[in-house]
């Protein structure tokens, strides 16, 4: 079990001049229109919880005015909470006094913001270098550091450039290069990219999933794009009217939305790039081992209902697969297991995306065979499921709420 990082439990924000005599109204299930309309007060948030693990990224999505960056201000309490308790290593931050805090916000978390908050009287690099300089460190050490984390975001030889002389997608790489330099453990994302165009923004992506491949910060990071919210999740966050409505992995989220709202969502996401080969390969009911023999491998096909049968050794090391036609033919020539077992079998690793598999699936005659790291048989997939989109469809009805 991972460690819990960062622990939201119950937290409510609303906005207003007495939001603490809010909350039992809303506890009554008033929505979020009627309590503005009767105390003038908003629901920024409401009875919020989630655990985020150590390492991950997890994502918080939803359409605007959800709640999102209210949310996520309180993480560094940015925004007092109304109500409810934050634990961030097993602490309660809404008990640190000042002196706590401002260490908390100078070592534990940074945040990196939509606009990128970049000063512009400043060069890259002392844009960079600015919490270590609040934190006296000197001179010579900072810039060192600043220079390390510029290189990390890839700006190396724009040292002394000012913002305004960059391109968008260059400012939000100081900006998390200036989050970087602290070396926090928790980096919060508002929107990063969603000032970007698309092409740099996917760049960016693809950047930062790269950056936490060996930073291994825990990341959380707010988007209202469902496909950037399934493509650096590695758990995603749902949030409506300020409730999270849904948490989950974005398999199980594409798999069963908890609600109409997260269908619309996820309506028009391209689950060939979501869904990996484990998500939609069959686990095998019937395998054969060599030392087995045809008439156990024709005993195992007519059990099941099979038309073939994968082979494997003892230790589920994939040997290649038999079909009906060719053991019956194989008796009936006195052959061997060994002597019929076609080897011609297609295999993907259970990581592999559907939209990569989708080619394969075009030039395999057999079910493709699905292993883990080791060779070992996981399961397969069934070329059909693949070229129908099968896989692709099979959403779930369940309109079971989650928290
Ligand atoms: N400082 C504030 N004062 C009053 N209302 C606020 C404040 N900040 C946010 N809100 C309200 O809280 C709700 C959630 O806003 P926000 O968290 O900014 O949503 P999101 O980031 O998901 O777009 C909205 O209705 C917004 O108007
Ligand atoms: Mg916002």
């Amino acid at each position: 079990m991972a460690n819990i990082k960062v622990k939201i439990d119950h937290v409510s924000k609303i906005f207003g001049s007495k939001p603490k005599s809010v909350i039992p109204q809303v506890k009554s299930g008033k929505s979020k229109a009627e309590i503005l309309e009767e105390t003038g007060h908003t629901v920024g948030v409401y009875d919020a919880s989630m655990e985020i693990e150590e390492g991950e990224i997890f994502v918080i999505m939803g359409l605007s005015g959800s709640g999102k960056s209210t949310l996520i201000r309180c993480f560094n309490l940015l925004n007092k909470p109304t109500d409810g308790s934050i634990y961030v290593d097993g602490e309660n931050i809404i008990e640190y006094n000042s002196s706590q805090l401002k260490k908390f916000r100078q070592n534990k978390i940074a945040m990196v913001f939509q606009h990128f908050g970049l000063f512009d009287h400043r060069t890259v690099l002392e844009n960079i270098e600015y919490g270590l300089e609040i934190k006296n460190v000197s001179k010579e050490k900072r810039q060192q550091i600043a220079r390390e984390n510029l290189e990390v975001v890839g700006l190396k030889g724009y040292e002394d450039k000012y913002p305004d002389e960059l391109s968008g997608g260059m400012q939000q790489r100081v900006g998390l290069a200036r989050a970087l330099a602290n070396d926090p453990d928790i980096l919060l994302m508002d929107e990063p990219f969603s000032a970007l165009d698309p092409l740099i923004r996917r760049e960016m992506q693809l950047e930062l999933l790269d950056i936490q491949e060996r930073l291994k910060k825990t990341i959380i990071f707010i988007t209202h794009d469902v496909n950037e919210a399934f493509k650096l999740g590695d758990r995603v966050a749902v949030m409506k009217d300020g409730k999270v409505v849904q948490i989950g992995t974005p398999e199980t989220i594409l798999e069963s939305p908890a609600n109409d709202y997260i269908s619309d969502f996820i309506k028009d996401i391209d689950r060939s790039k979501i869904l990996q080969a484990e998500n939609v390969m069959i686990k095998p009911n019937a395998l054969v081992s060599l030392k087995d023999g045809l008439k156990v491998a024709i005993k195992e096909m007519e059990e099941n209902g099979i038309s073939s049968v994968f082979v494997v050794d003892r230790s589920r090391s994939l040997q290649g697969i038999v079909t009906i036609d060719d053991a019956i033919e194989g008796i009936k020539e006195k052959k061997s297991l060994e002597d019929v077992l076609s080897t011609d079998v297609t295999t993907v690793t259970k990581e592999e995306y559907v939209n990569d598999i989708i080619p394969k699936a075009l030039e395999s005659k057999y079910p493709l065979a699905v292993t883990s790291g080791n060779g070992r048989l996981e399961g397969f997939i069934l070329r059909v499921h693949v070229l129908s989109g099968l896989v692709a469809e099979d959403v779930n009805e369940s309109t079971e709420y989650h928290g």
